[in-house]
C-alpha cells in the first residue's frame, strides 16, 4: 500500500537510501550504527536502541534475569517499564508496509508485535518504527524530535550526519528526524544486522558440503510437514523464487493462545501509563486497528493476534545458561517449552501457572485472549519427545555467525 502523501524532502531522503546498497563501509549505514548504539539519545542519558536490542542475544533483550521473569525492559527513567518483550531488530526491515491482503482477507506487514509501525509514514515499517522509541516515555523518553536531532547534530558524529544528508539537514528538525529514521533503517537493513550466516544458510547453499546432523534433518522435516510441526505455514523456511534467503516469517498475525505473563511489571505500572492496571490485556493487532478508522471494523477479528516473529537467531545467546524469553509477552522461557506448547496446548489445558510445581498440575493456563485462537494449525500436534527435541535442534541451526568446520 502506498502512503498517501510523502513530503518532497522525504522523497529525496528515500532516494538517497534506495540508491545506496547497504555495505558495511557505506557512510549512511555507519551513521545509522552510531545512532543505534548512542546512549546519549535518551532522557536521562544512558539508553540506546542497543540497550534492548543486543547483537549477541539476536538483537533482542540483553539481560537473562529480566528475560527469566517479566521479560519487558525498563526505560531511561527508573521504574518505567514497557509492556512487551523486545523482538529481534534484525530482519525486521524486510517487513512489507502493513496492508490488508485482499485474497486472504488478513493483514500482512508492519513492525512491532501489533503492526502499529505501519510504514504508512516513511514508506518502510522499520523507518516508522525507528522514530518511536526516542519519544516513548517508557523507553528513551526524549520530549521532542528536536531534542533528538539537536543531540545528533551537535554530537560527535554530527559532521558525518551532515556529510550524508547535506549541510543544511540540521536546519529543519522534521527533515533531520526523518533522516535519523532513514539512517537507522539503513543500518537495520545492512549485512551486519542481516548476515544470513547461519548453519542453515550454508546448508541451503550447499547441502553436501554443509549437511545438517541427523537430528537437525529430522527437525527440518517435522518443521515442514503439515501433519507434524507445520511450522513452515507461518515461519517459511524455503528460499524465494530468486533464491532470496528465507526470513522465517510471513509477516502475518495470529493468536496462538499464549497465556499472560503475570510477572510483567506493566500490570503494576502507574495509571498514567497503564490505566487498565492489573486487568490490562494485550489486544495486539486488534488493539491497533481500533485506532485506524478505515480498518476499525476489522479490530474484533484481529483481537489478540500478534505478528509472526522471525526465527532467525531465536537461540542466539551469549552463554549456554543465558535465559531468553519467547512470545510477545515473554511468557515462555525456552525453545523446548515453546515446542511443547505448540504440541500440547489443547491436550493439557487448565492450569493456573505455566510451570506448576504441584504433581499432575503441569499443564497450560488459559490464553491471555480467548477469542480468535488458532486451533487449526497448532495446539495438539501429536509429537513425541524425540520429535520435540528434533524441532528444537533445527531451530538452533538458525543462529548467525556459524563457522563451517575446518575441512
Ligand atoms: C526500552 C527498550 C527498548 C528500546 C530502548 C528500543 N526498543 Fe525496539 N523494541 C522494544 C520493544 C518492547 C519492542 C516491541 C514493542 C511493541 O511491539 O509494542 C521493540 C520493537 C522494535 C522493532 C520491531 C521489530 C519487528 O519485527 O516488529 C524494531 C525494528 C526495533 N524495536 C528497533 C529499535 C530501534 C531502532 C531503537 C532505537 C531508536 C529501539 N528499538 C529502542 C524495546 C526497545
Ligand atoms: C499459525 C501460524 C504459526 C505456526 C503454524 C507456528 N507459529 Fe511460531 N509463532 C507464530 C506467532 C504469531 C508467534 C508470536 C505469538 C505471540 O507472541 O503471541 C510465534 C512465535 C514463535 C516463537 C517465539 C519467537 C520469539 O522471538 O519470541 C517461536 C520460537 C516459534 N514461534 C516457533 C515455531 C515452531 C517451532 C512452530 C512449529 C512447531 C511454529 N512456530 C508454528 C505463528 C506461528
Amino acid at each position: 500500500m502506498l502512503p498517501m502523501y510523502i513530503p518532497r524532502a522525504l522523497l529525496l531522503l528515500i532516494s538517497v537510501v534506495a540508491a545506496s546498497p547497504a555495505f558495511a563501509n557505506d557512510p549512511l549505514v555507519s551513521v545509522g550504527k552510531l545512532i543505534f548504539f548512542d546512549p546519549a539519545l535518551s532522557e536521562p542519558a544512558g539508553q540506546s536502541c542497543a540497550s534492548c536490542h543486543q547483537p549477541d542475544t539476536g538483537w533482542s533483550g540483553p539481560t537473562s534475569s529480566i528475560n527469566a521473569a517479566g521479560a519487558v525492559y525498563e526505560g531511561a527513567v527508573h521504574g518505567r517499564f514497557g509492556n512487551r518483550k523486545p523482538p529481534s531488530a534484525a530482519y525486521a526491515a524486510a517487513s512489507p508496509v502493513l496492508h490488508l491482503d485482499p485474497e486472504e482477507e488478513h493483514f500482512v506487514g508492519g513492525n512491532f508485535w501489533d503492526g502499529r509501525a505501519t510504514g504508512w509514514l516513511l514508506a518502510n515499517p522499520a523507518a516508522d518504527q525507528a522514530q518511536k522509541p526516542f519519544l516513548n516515555p517508557v523507553e528513551q523518553n526524549q520530549a521532542t524530535a528536536e531534542d533528538v536531532v539537536n543531540k545528533v547534530c551537535e554530537g560527535g558524529y554530527g559532521e558525518q550526519f551532515r556529510a550524508v544528508f547535506g549541510g543544511a539537514i540540521c536546519n529543519d528538525a522534521l527533515d533531520a528526524y526523518n533522516a535519523v529514521a532513514q539512517a537507522l533503517l539503513a543500518f537495520e537493513s545492512s549485512a551486519e544486522v542481516n548476515p544470513f550466516s547461519s548453519k542453515y544458510d550454508y546448508f541451503l547453499k550447499d547441502p553436501k558440503r554443509y549437511p545438517l546432523s541427523q537430528q537437525e534433518q529430522l527437525g527440518l522435516e517435522l518443521y515442514e510437514r503439515e501433519d507434524k510441526g507445520n511450522c513452515a505455514a507461518c515461519h517459511p523456511n524455503r528460499p524465494g523464487p530468486n533464491g532470496e534467503p528465507p526470513l522465517f516469517t510471513d509477516f502475518t498475525y495470529d493468536n496462538l493462545g499464549v497465556p499472560r505473563n503475570p510477572e510483567n511489571p506493566w500490570y503494576r505500572m502507574d495509571k498514567a501509563f497503564n490505566h487498565a492496571g492489573s486487568g490490562w490485556v494485550d489486544e495486539g493487532l486488534g488493539g491497533f486497528l481500533k485506532t485506524v478508522s478505515r480498518y476499525a471494523q476489522r479490530a474484533k477479528e484481529n483481537r489478540g493476534k500478534h505478528k509472526v516473529p522471525t526465527l532467525r537467531n531465536v537461540d542466539l545467546r551469549p552463554a549456554p545458561d543465558f535465559i531468553k524469553a519467547y512470545m510477545h509477552n515473554g511468557a515462555l522461557k525456552s525453545l523446548k517449552q515453546v515446542v511443547h506448547f505448540y504440541n500440547t496446548r489443547d491436550v493439557k489445558p487448565g492450569c493456573e501457572r505455566i510451570k506448576d510445581p504441584r504433581p499432575g498440575k503441569n499443564c497450560w493456563p488459559v490464553p491471555e485472549i480467548p477469542e480468535n485462537v488458532n486451533k487449526d494449525e497448532l495446539g495438539d500436534l501429536g509429537l513425541d519427545k524425540k520429535e520435540e527435541q528434533a524441532l528444537v535442534a533445527f531451530m538452533k541451526t538458525l543462529n548467525d555467525g556459524w563457522q563451517p568446520p575446518e575441512e
